[in-house]
């Protein structure tokens, strides 16, 4: 089959589209045939090597850690999932990934796909997904009237977690640069903070959750913002625990069908509009990544990979 592998860490040239052996499965695992594969900051931050001590990967590996396709075969011990099933998903990240024509998951890392939406919408959503409702639902708790500030609200995880604490009735504050704010107002956002002209934590107060998409200068000024029994949570850097009486959390996502199916739903009732912005064939990968490292993504990247 054809794959996108590294064969050693590095800048984009390691990326290389070539032949790979078909993945073999493992008790409770099925073939997903992918028909799409989301993009993520974290393929080309393993590319690159940034996570070697966190993550032991073998190389050759196959990046890409969100999948939508099509299951084509079915592990031992399998119950609840069959050939033919369309299922969407965030597979164990130090496995092969799903940047090729096919791709072993754990049947319990899989949910039906969205039914209202098409492979390559799907197969953005995953990753980010669960990370923003990690966030939003899980962490934050995020209940009517409260004000979430949302960090880089124009990208992957801000899209949705926007529409996340829209649907859980608060009022939200994005950043965002000029030319994305009415991306960001579309996705239901109260306000909108241009970062590069206004600093934040000069318009922002009394926010009951700050969800740090950006860590760095910006995390540290975000205590700023908060009330004083405000949560900042960031997907990027463990910020304190505990600042002057404000708290503290970092959150590194996993594999959850649970989530998966939770946000399956709000996606056929119409409640949450996964944003694609950009879509590259397989073999232009590359360009993909050059992309997601410029910072500067419009919602989800996704890479088209087969047919159904
Ligand atoms: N811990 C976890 O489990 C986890 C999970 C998912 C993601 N992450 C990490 O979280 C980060 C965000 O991920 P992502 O997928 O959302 O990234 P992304 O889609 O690549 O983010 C791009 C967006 O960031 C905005 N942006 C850049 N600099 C900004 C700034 N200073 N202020 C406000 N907005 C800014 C850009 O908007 P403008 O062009 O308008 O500036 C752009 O729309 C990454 O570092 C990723 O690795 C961690």
């Amino acid at each position: 089959m054809r794959a996108v592998r590294i064969h050693q860490y590095g800048s984009r040239e390691v990326l290389r589209l070539e032949e790979a052996p078909m993945p073999s499965l493992e008790d409770g695992d099925v073939l997903v045939k992918v028909v799409a594969a989301g993009v993520n900051p974290v393929d080309w931050k393993i590319r690159e090597g940034h996570l070697k001590e966190m993550l032991p990967h073998a190389l050759p590996l196959t990046l890409g850690w969100d999948v939508s396709g099509v299951v084509s075969a079915v592990g031992a011990g399998v119950a609840d999932l069959q050939v033919g099933d369309a299922v969407y998903g965030r597979p164990d990240i130090v496995r092969n990934g799903s940047y090729a024509e096919y791709v072993a998951v754990r049947a319990s890392e899989l949910a039906a796909k969205p039914a209202t939406i098409a492979h390559a919408t799907a197969a953005s959503l995953p990753l980010a997904g669960i990370t923003a409702w990690e966030v939003i639902v899980r962490q934050g708790r995020v209940q009517p009237g409260q004000r979430v500030l949302v960090h880089a609200g124009a990208g992957g995880v801000g899209s949705l977690a926007i529409q996340l604490a829209k649907w859980r009735g608060a009022h939200v504050i994005a950043t965002a640069s000029a030319a994305n704010r009415d991306l960001v107002l579309s996705l239901g956002a109260d306000e909108v903070i241009d970062y590069r002209s206004t600093p934040f934590q000069q318009a922002v107060r009394d926010v009951d959750l700050v969800f740090d998409t950006l860590g760095g200068t910006v995390q540290a000024l975000s205590w700023q913002v908060l009330k004083p029994d405000g949560l900042l949570v960031s997907i990027v850097s463990p910020p304190a625990e505990q600042h002057e009486g404000r708290r503290g959390a970092f959150v590194f996502i996993g594999p959850d069908a649970e989530v998966l199916r939770e946000l399956a739903a709000l996606v056929d009732d119409g409640v949450l509009r996964p944003l694609v912005g950009a879509e590259f064939a397989l073999a232009d990968v590359a360009a993909a990544h050059e992309l997601s490292e410029s910072g500067r993504a419009r919602g989800k990247i996704v890479l088209h990979v087969g047919t159904p």
